[in-house]
This record gives C-alpha cells, structure tokens and sequence, in this order.
C-alpha cells in the first residue's frame, strides 16, 4: 500500500546529507509511496513546512554538499506547544518519517519514539563521528579529507618560515577529526579533549623536536579541548556563553590561546589556522557518497518493513540497525589506543 514517507535533516549539515535524501527517495518512489521533505529539521514539522521530494527535485543531488531541504537546531521539546503541533503535523501528512541527524536530532527521534510510538528511523550523521552504535557517520570522513590537505599545505609554509602552526579543528567533545587528520597529516603534537595533554607537555614535544634539528611542528587542536595546565587547571574557550537548544556552547577560539601560549613559552614564531565551517562545506569524497547511499536505502527499508525506533549504523563493512536510544546514550569518545596512534610520531 502506497504511504507518505517523509525526510528531515536537523543539526550541523555535513556533506553526504543529500546522498541519504536522494537514496531514501528513490527507493521509496520505486516502491510507489509518495516522498516529503520537512523543511530545517525538527522546525519543518513544528512550522508545517513540507515540500514534494519527486524524481525531478532528487536529480542531480548525489554530489552536492549541504541539505536541499535545509536543516535548523530546533528542538520542539524547548518550543511551547512543539511537540503536540509536530505530532500533528505529521498526523495530517505523513505516515513515517526518516531523521537524518547527530545525538541532537536523533535524541529528539528517540524521545518521540518512546514516549509517543512515532513512527520513526534515524540515519546517523556528523562530521565528528561522535554517535555510539555506528563505527563512522558519514560527513566524517570528507571533513578529515579536508583537514588533512590543510594540513599538508601548511606543512610547507611552516617549513619555509621555521614556524609552529596550531590548526584549530571542529569535533565538539571529541577529538576524531583531530586525531584522524592528525595522524594523516603527520601532526607533531595532536590536542583532544578526551586525552588532554597539558601546555608544559605540548611545548615539550616541539622543543624536543627542534632538539633534533626540526625547525617548524604542526599542531592539531580539537575545538573542544580546553588548556590544560600541569598545576591541573583547565580553562574551556568558547565564542559565546549562551547555549542552544540543545544545552551547546558555541565552541571556537582554543587554537589563538593555545597558540600565544606556545610562543611565550618556547619563544617559537606561532600563527594560527581555524578551519571553522570549510570543514563542512562542499562535495562529500566518493566515501561518504557510498556509506550515505547505504544508509538512506537501508532506511528507507526500515521504514518500508515499519521497524520504527532505529537507526540504520555501520559495524564493519556491513549495514545493521539498532535502537534509536541505544545510539544517543553516550558519546563516542577516541579511545586510549588510537591515541596511542597518534602519540608514536608526538615530538
Ligand atoms: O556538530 C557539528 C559541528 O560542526 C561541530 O563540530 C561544531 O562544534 C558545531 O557543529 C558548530 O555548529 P554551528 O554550525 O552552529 O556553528
């Protein structure tokens, strides 16, 4: 029987989103339902603002970044009458919906699922790769793809100038972007907020490199790692106090403390590079355009079979679904032996 099958995009957008949009779509059309775009995440369905997602509007999508039917960080739990007007909402025009989103977005899914059986099925999406159940999210590796070419680049530039050069990259309260890129990008010293390495240390590590005649170091910092002090101070840097919906800091500026640290301390010529939302723009790389394809059919699927309350992830090389709630529990935090990784070229 024919169904209305609706798909949203709530958070940060991440390239590969529409890669899922178009992949749900056309399994969904080939089967005869009707496909629905909710416009900017959970606010489309609070706001009614729906739009047909036919063959003519998928056409063309699979490499383009962003989100063709736009994305927001609202949270109808934190609007007045939010969750009622999204139920109903969605009673008038929908049958089963899929979210495309991070711990936010698919936290508000698994709310809804439990407390109001809504039929719903999350595809896991960041670019810090920070959602439980799922090895990577798709996004994820296109921001390291980006930071690792920044990387090289400034690799040159240190070189010519005998300069440290601190990159500030984004992952919130994690540091795989970081460690990821790091690694790739053959980073000196590499700073998360998971395995905080205090500033003594970090200055430690490029005066002992310049002790063995290396005269530039690169240094990668997660946004979310806060300076670090043997005494055991810590001090969180952000752009603004107030928080978002979703209880969130806007998180930014690590990289020009930790930078004028550096140079007071080792007396090294330092400059800065915040990579900021480039990390996010653009084509996604062909994989993320496979993993985003492999989910939004595997969704779709989900949906079609009525398995509401999960979320398509990835273990392995294979496909598997999960419970919504058991993703958005926790954090995925890098654990100790990646960072051991990264660790073996420190200094
Ligand atoms: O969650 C994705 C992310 O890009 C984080 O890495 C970053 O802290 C945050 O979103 C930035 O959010 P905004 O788009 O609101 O600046």
């Amino acid at each position: 029987m024919p169904v209305r099958v609706g798909v949203l995009t709530g958070g940060g957008d991440c390239p590969g989103l529409n890669a899922v949009i178009r992949a749900v779509a056309r399994r969904s059309l080939d089967r005869g339902h009707d496909v629905v775009g909710v416009r900017a995440g959970w606010r489309g369905l609070i706001e009614d603002q729906l739009e047909p997602l036919g063959p003519r509007e998928i056409s063309g999508i699979l490499p383009r970044g962003g989100t063709i039917i736009g994305t927001s960080r609202t949270n109808p739990y934190k609007v007045e009458d939010g969750v009622r007007r999204v139920l109903a909402n969605f009673a008038q025009h929908l049958d089963a919906l899929v979210a495309i989103g991070g711990e936010d977005t698919l936290g508000v899914a698994a709310l809804l699922y439990e407390e109001e059986q809504f039929p719903v099925v999350g595809v896991p999406k960041t670019i810090d790769n920070d959602l439980s159940g799922t090895d990577y999210t798709f996004g994820f590796d296109t921001a390291v793809s980006i930071c690792t070419e920044a990387i090289d680049r400034l690799h040159t530039t240190a070189e010519s100038h005998n300069r440290v050069m601190v990159v500030e990259v984004m992952g919130r309260h994690t540091g795989w972007i970081a460690v990821m890129s790091g690694i790739a990008g053959g980073a000196d010293v590499i700073l998360i907020p998971e395995h905080p390495l205090t500033v003594e240390e970090t200055c430690g590590e490029i005066e002992k490199r310049h002790r063995r005649g290396k005269d530039f170091s690169i240094v990668v910092v997660s946004e979310g790692y806060k300076l670090t002090y043997a005494s055991g101070e810590q001090r969180e840097v952000t752009q603004e106090a107030a928080l978002d919906q979703f209880g969130h800091v806007r998180l930014g500026g690590i990289g020009e403390s930790l930078a004028r640290e550096i140079e007071h301390r080792t007396g090294f010529e330092t400059r800065v590079t915040v990579l900021g939302h480039v990390q996010r723009g653009g084509t996604p790389t062909a994989r993320d355009r496979v993993l985003a394809t492999r989910f939004g059919l595997a969704a779709a699927d989900l949906a079609q079979e009525g398995r509401f309350g999960r979320m398509v992830a990835l273990r392995g090389n294979a496909i598997v679904d999960i419970p919504l709630a058991e993703a958005v529990a926790e954090l995925k935090t890098v654990p100790e032996d990646w960072y051991d990784v990264a660790k073996a070229f420190f200094g």
